[in-house]
């Protein structure tokens, strides 16, 4: 395992993030201790969560696990997603968000979170309020850096502006997704993030399970997370993204790599990823995305790789910009 800075927090995260999203929904308590303990075997120091991972499970079973390595680990967590029912449990307001801040430190059973995270960009709160709050948090020691999730480039260039201009704490990191089917993120978000030197961690390599080789042009059917849950079967509906992990999946196994590997070294060769977030129901399905540790892309693997989906648009309609971005990334 490779270690990386964190953007320009100079804090040193592995190059793969456990997710743990699955804790205590797909992998009960004891699936996700053997999860955790696999990945500190493996050198892995970085955990992302949620409060509104399985309603709060997530970070109590996570606050279970780190109990006796919190000093040595790098953990996070976000709010703002609708959390429970109340009408004021979601959102970037103040009270939301020193709410959700409290909540999710007693579920850890730690004093601080490393990358405390807004879930997503809030439309019906100033920005200004949800970063005043989350300045406010980093002065108390609740929270070490603050991150942005979901965010396009202009909202997440929208917040560092305004914790510059106020001297608050910066935004360090962002968490947008990104993988082999889903690449808007090449067109703003991560130049932006290389430009600002932002921490980058991202989610859904695997296209939540898509490009694991595993689902033919019917997904409706099995265990899998694309045959169970609305969201994530709209989000990857495509048949041409069914095409692709179908090229994808029997490209992989003839350069001799599983699918999961090699699709999540795809993400972490892109300049602007600090680490992908991994995600696993069992340690049999993490050993997988692990092996992708030990792989070292050649540009000519990377590039075939690329070309297997399309390249999104550039910002400008002007391809000198689109020919500058593709040499930028090698
Ligand atoms: N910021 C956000 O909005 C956001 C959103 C989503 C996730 N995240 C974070 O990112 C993490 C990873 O996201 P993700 O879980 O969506 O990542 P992903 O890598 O796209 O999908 C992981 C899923 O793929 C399947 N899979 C994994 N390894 C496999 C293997 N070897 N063989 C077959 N199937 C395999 C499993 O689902 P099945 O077994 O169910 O098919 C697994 O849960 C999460 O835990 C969370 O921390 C953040």
């Amino acid at each position: 395992m490779k270690y990386k800075l964190l953007g320009n927090t100079g804090i040193r995260v592995s190059q793969l993030c456990m997710g743990t999203m699955t804790f205590g929904r797909e992998a009960d308590r004891y699936a996700s201790e053997a999860i955790f303990k696999r990945c500190l075997d493996h050198g892995i120091n970085f955990f992302d969560c949620a409060n509104v991972y399985g309603d709060g499970v997530a970070e109590t079973i996570l606050g279970e696990l780190i109990a006796d390595h919190r000093q040595q680990l790098i953990v996070t967590s976000k709010c703002g997603a609708q959390f429970e029912s109340g009408i004021n449990s979601q959102g970037g307001s103040r009270r939301n968000i020193i709410a959700s801040v409290e909540a999710s430190l007693r579920r850890l059973k730690t004093d601080y979170i490393d990358i405390y995270f807004l879930h997503r960009f809030d439309d019906h709160t100033p920005l200004e309020v949800s970063l005043r709050a989350l300045n406010d948090l980093v002065v108390q020691g609740k929270v070490r850096c603050i991150g942005v999730s979901n965010f396009s480039a202009w909202q997440t260039m929208k917040a560092c502006g305004l914790t510059r201009q106020n001297d608050w704490a910066p935004v360090d990191c962002i968490q947008p997704m990104y993988n082999l089917v889903k690449r808007q993120a090449e067109v703003e978000i991560l130049p932006m993030a290389r430009s600002e030197n932002l921490g980058v961690m991202t989610y859904n390599p695997l296209g939540a399970g898509l490009l694991a080789g595993k689902y033919g042009q019917d997904h409706t059917t099995g265990e899998g997370r694309l045959a169970v849950d609305d969201m994530y079967r709209k989000r990857y509906r495509e048949s041409w993204m069914f095409d692709a992990a179908k090229q994808f999946g029997e490209f992989a196994v003839d350069a001799g790599y599983h699918p999961v590997s090699l699709a999540v070294a795809w993400v972490s060769r892109n300049k602007a990823v600090t680490a992908p977030i991994i995600g696993a129901r069992s340690v049999e399905q993490l050993d997988d995305s692990l092996r992708a540790a030990d792989i070292d892309l050649t540009d000519q693997l990377y590039d075939a790789i690329s070309r297997i989906t399309p390249r999104p648009p550039s910002p400008t309609d002007r391809s000198e910009e689109q020919i500058k971005a593709d040499n930028d990334n090698n």
